[in-house]
């Protein structure tokens, strides 16, 4: 995909399949370059950025193959590099994962450093002084970080508490896995893709304590083997879904999903006036009014995702009341706002946060995505406004959801895509 034309109005009804997690997948196929056995993994989703991350396993020189029942086989027996293609890392910041299985099991790891983002500044300072700190070499030259270490050395960490980087978190547990000694890892983030991986490495054999909180005690193995292993259900993507129900007025059921990993974006979906009804595997959201204004603030799990930032203030755009929505993680998150101000929506975005003043409708028009989740907020816009709404970067939004157009229409909604030439740079490539 594609531009992706939408007449919008209709609600929608009905119950969507959720795929596994885009940022539950990419740190599994990085720690499976740390088993000596094959890994099979199981509910990976089949989007733009997984498929990044296998050309990175296989330029790495893994052998990775998707067998007939879903299933992602992955033997790492033939790696023959140590060296990502920055031609790969550029287009995706999640294969910057690779860097720390490849430090502690090989000795080495070549990674061209991520750089510029459209949602903001996204530096891996912390992921390269993690590295120093478990006694690796590090230099950073010709937009390269190339790091060294006979065997790493277990150490005390502290990460930003403001911050709690989801990234950063994944990479150096990989690392510790393997390493020499004790590693305490403090104000490790707790994204339920984290844990879900966490819980892969004990698996494998890794030695992890304090799964699922903020400190890690990781106590390095000298080898992992391999599993059978699922990602969790995308979160982001069953919140999308669900806004949409809102927005559109409609009925609408995701399964599989986890209540608890929706957690406070549920809270706010009630106070916004939503009906909701949780069930173990499902939630289901019923909405008859336009939404009530309820003011957002960002924040690493359990608070607000920036992820589902963009499309919660697309449900505010159209709320009964103003609302304040604060951005805490990522400074150039409401790239959107222009966009939705071009289909009548009243935002004014000021330093970190933006007012929404609601307006009764959106109107129809040609707007451009910036960003995957940017780009299903203004999908969701379409969806609501009167008349017709062209997204155009529609291949941006391809990177994070699953067969978006073909969910949506089964639920009722008037959409269709055509195909679009995939955009070059890393701007619009920039992960979300
Ligand atoms: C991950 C998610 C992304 C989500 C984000 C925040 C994946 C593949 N991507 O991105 O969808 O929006 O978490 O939940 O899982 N920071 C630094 N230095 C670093 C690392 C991060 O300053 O070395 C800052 C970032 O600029 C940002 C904050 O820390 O302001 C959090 O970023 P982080 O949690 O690392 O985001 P990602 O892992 O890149």
């Amino acid at each position: 995909m594609s531009r992706i034309r939408i007449t919008g109005g209709t609600p929608l009804s009905g119950t969507v399949p959720i795929s596994g997690s885009k940022n539950g997948s990419l740190p599994l196929l990085a720690a499976a370059l740390l088993c000596e056995d094959e890994v099979v993994l199981h509910n990976i989703p089949s989007i733009r950025d997984i498929r990044t991350m296998i050309k990175m396993l296989r330029a790495l020189g893994a052998r990775v193959e998707f067998r007939e029942d879903g299933g992602l086989v992955i033997d790492n027996s033939t790696i023959n590099s140590v060296h990502a293609p920055y031609d790969l890392v550029r287009r995706m910041r999640g294969s910057f994962y690779v860097a720390g299985p490849l430090l502690a099991r090989y000795g080495e790891a070549r990674v061209p450093l991520p750089g510029g983002c459209v949602i903001g500044t996204r530096p891996v300072d912390f992921h390269v002084r993690g590295f120093k700190a478990l006694g690796a070499e590090v230099e950073e030259r010709g937009g390269e970080m190339h790091a060294r270490a006979d065997r790493l050395r277990g150490t005390r960490i502290y990460m930003d508490p403001r911050l709690r980087s989801v990234g950063a978190t994944v990479n150096l547990m990989l690392a510790a896995s393997l390493a020499d000694g004790v590693t305490v890892i403090e104000n490790a983030s707790r994204e339920p893709e984290v844990v879900n991986c966490q819980q892969f490495l004990a698996a494998c054999g890794a030695d992890i304590k304090g799964i699922g909180t903020t400190t890690l005690t990781i106590t390095g193995v000298d080898r992992l083997s391999g599993t059978e292993w699922s990602a969790i259900s995308d979160r982001m993507e069953a919140g999308t879904f669900l806004i949409a129900g809102a927005l559109t007025r409609g009925d609408v059921t995701v399964e599989p999903v986890k209540a608890d990993h929706l957690g406070i974006v549920l809270e706010v979906l009630e106070q916004a006036g939503c009906e909701l009804k949780i069930d173990e595997r499902s939630v289901t959201v019923r909405m008859s009014e336009r939404p009530l204004a309820v003011d957002v603030m960002t924040a690493p799990y359990p608070g607000y995702p920036t992820d589902l930032q963009p499309a919660t203030g697309v449900l505010m755009s159209i709320a009964r009341g103003a609302s304040v929505i604060e951005e805490r993680i990522f400074d150039a998150r409401f790239n959107y706002v222009d966009e939705l101000l071009r289909m009548g929506a009243d935002v004014r975005v000021m330093e970190g946060a933006a007012i929404f003043k609601g307006v009764p409708q959106l109107f129809g028009a040609p707007v451009v995505a910036s960003d995957i989740r940017a780009g299903a907020a203004l999908i969701l816009a379409g969806l609501c406004a009167e008349g017709e709404t062209e997204v155009s970067g529609g291949v941006l939004v391809d990177r994070g959801y699953e067969n978006i157009t073909g969910k949506l229409a089964d639920l009722g909604a008037q959409i269709e895509e055509e195909p679009e030439e995939a955009p070059e740079g890393p701007d619009a490539e920039c992960l979300g």
